[in-house]
Parts: C-alpha cells; sequence; structure tokens
C-alpha cells in the first residue's frame, strides 16, 4: 500500500472500465459534476445525522491553503495532483466505509470512488522517487495510519468541499475549465 498507486478498494466493473479509458481532465470533469453544490449538500449533508463527523488523519486534511503553502515551496504541480489524488481518493473511501448499503449515500460514494479508481490508473505512472520528497513523505503517512497519528473529527461535506476547491485550483487551469 505505500508505493505508488493504492486502489481505491471499491472497484466496480461497469463505470470503472469505461471511464479507465478517459484521461485526467475528463475524469476530474467528471468528478467535478458529481460534487455540485445541491449533490454534496443532500448527499452528504442531509443524509447524515446532525453535526456527524468521521475520523480522519491531520494529513487528510488538504485545503486550498496547503497547496498555497506547498506551491510557494518546490512542489510541482505534478506532485500537487498526486497528493490531492491520495487524499481526497482516501477521504471519500472514509465516507464510503462508514455508511451501510442501504443508506441513500452508499450509492453516491460508491460512484466517487469508481472515478478515483479510474483516476488512480493515471497516477499507477508515478512513483514515489518522481515526486517531491515532501509529497511522497504525506502520501505514505496517509497510508500508514497508526495507533500513533492523531485524527480529526472532520464533517463529510468539508471533506468533499476541500476535494472540490482543491480539485479545481489544480487542474482549472491545464484542463481549461470554464468557471461560472
Ligand atoms: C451542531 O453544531 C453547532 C455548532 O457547530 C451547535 O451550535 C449545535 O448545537 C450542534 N447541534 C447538535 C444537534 O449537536
Ligand atoms: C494541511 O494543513 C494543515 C494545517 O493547516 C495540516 O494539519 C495538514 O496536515 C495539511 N495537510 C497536508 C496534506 O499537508
Ligand atoms: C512564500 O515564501 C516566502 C519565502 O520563503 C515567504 O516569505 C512567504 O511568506 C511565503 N508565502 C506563503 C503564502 O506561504
Amino acid at each position: 500500500m505505500q508505493q505508488g498507486y493504492a486502489p481505491v478498494l471499491c472497484v466496480l466493473a461497469v463505470l470503472g472500465l469505461e471511464a479507465a479509458a478517459l484521461g485526467e481532465c475528463e475524469l476530474t470533469r467528471l468528478l467535478q459534476d458529481k460534487l455540485q453544490y445541491e449533490m454534496r449538500l443532500q448527499y452528504m449533508k442531509h443524509y447524515f445525522p446532525i453535526n456527524y463527523t468521521v475520523q480522519v488523519q491531520y494529513e487528510e486534511v488538504l485545503r486550498p491553503s496547503n497547496i498555497t503553502r506547498l506551491r510557494n515551496g518546490t512542489v510541482s504541480e505534478a506532485a500537487l495532483r498526486y497528493l490531492w489524488f491520495h487524499v481526497s481518493s482516501q477521504a471519500v473511501l472514509r465516507i464510503h466505509e462508514v455508511l451501510p448499503e442501504k443508506h441513500p449515500s452508499w450509492k453516491y460514494t460508491q460512484e466517487l470512488c469508481q472515478l478515483f479508481d479510474a483516476l488512480g490508473e493515471e497516477y499507477s505512472k508515478y512513483r514515489q522517487t518522481d515526486v517531491e520528497t515532501v509529497v511522497a513523505d504525506l502520501v505514505k503517512l496517509i497510508y500508514s495510519a497508526g495507533a500513533e497519528s492523531r485524527s480529526k473529527a472532520v464533517r463529510p461535506k468539508a471533506l468533499l468541499d476541500n476535494c472540490l476547491k482543491v480539485m479545481r485550483m489544480l487542474y482549472g487551469g491545464p484542463c481549461r475549465w470554464e468557471f461560472t
């Protein structure tokens, strides 16, 4: 699990296979559609108990401010996308795993997982030696959740809000998205 691409582990054939043929821009575009405000609100807030939170590690919280900080260092854009991918797929998995199959948000998070799985194919080309040490270390931390790692309670919607905001920062330019 600690090298390169770790599968998101909620693979399902249909969408997975079709989506795997698409590139990074198409896949993130599909993610953007799935993460639109109304859906995040409904599936990640209204369908959960009031103030519900999931436990995540500190490194699993990736906000625009983290990106600004890392960009100011010498971290490449490719490495930042690699980091965003690992943080976000892990966040979606955290939410997915607390849901029983009959929960109204189950299918939604399953579909997000499939998109991340497909995107993972793109990132399977990367090795940790290809990205800056600071990013490689963060990704390693994400998968080495031990008893000693500090955790934090975060609302499911907040995780996806960050996922979307950071995705826009990282893909908006290269994928030529027009923001409305
Ligand atoms: C939810 O959190 C808000 C503040 O974040 C608090 O004011 C409110 O009482 C909480 N509601 C419940 C039901 O715990
Ligand atoms: C983002 O910044 C917060 C502090 O603001 C920190 O706790 C967290 O680990 C950072 N996330 C990453 C992935 O670097
Ligand atoms: C960026 O780096 C410079 C020099 O290392 C520092 O002075 C500045 O505060 C940094 N800006 C941000 C937003 O971190």
